[in-house]
């Protein structure tokens, strides 16, 4: 494989992790004078982050963290848009519609939290090298739960989709999760 073949692999993680970082250590600056005047606003400033997306070109997923968590985000192509709303609701195990899971109009970009519900490993699929299990999305190698194109859980043990985080859009390419 050429040095392009692993350059949107590499370039993935580096971006928007770095930008998250810097927003949190702003938010962590302000953290003595917030804490005097209001703990709760001192809170709410660590508790969020913002994500500039702009680097993230379909079909690229990035991890951030948020709240000592990863957080999965992945801007969906077409093909796996359509597929993950063409999906029968019915068949599913944790029964959610495609469009319940990400914000209208802007279905490419799925935001999840990267936490297995059965028992919390985080699964693979954010690496283009990566598994992605049965149904494109996400794998959790630990006992075989397969997520799809939307992050719900489609087969193994896992009892629910993975969590889609509170965020909004902040501007037309920038999220706030939190
Ligand atoms: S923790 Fe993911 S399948 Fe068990």
């Amino acid at each position: 494989m050429s040095s392009h073949a692993e350059e949107p692999t590499r370039r993935d993680f580096l971006t928007i992790a770095g930008t998250a970082f810097a927003a949190v250590g702003g938010a962590m600056a302000l953290w003595p004078f917030i804490a005097q005047m209001n703990p709760d606003a001192s809170t709410q400033a660590l508790a969020s982050v913002e994500i500039d997306l702009t680097p993230v070109k379909a079909g690229q997923a990035i991890t951030v963290m948020w709240r000592g968590k990863p957080v999965f985000i992945r801007n969906r192509t077409p093909e796996e848009i359509e597929k993950a709303a063409a999906t029968p609701v019915g068949e599913l195990p944790d029964p959610e519609s495609d469009l319940q899971r990400v914000k209208k109009g802007r279905e490419n970009w799925l935001v999840l939290v990267g936490i297995c519900t059965h028992l919390g490993c985080i699964p693979k699929g954010q690496s283009l090298a990566d598994m992605k299990g049965d149904y494109g999305g996400w794998f959790c190698p630990c006992h075989g739960s397969h997520y799809d194109l939307s992050g719900r859980i489609r087969k193994g043990p896992a009892p629910r989709n993975l969590e889609v985080p509170a965020y909004e859009f902040v501007e037309d390419t920038k999220i706030r999760i939190g």
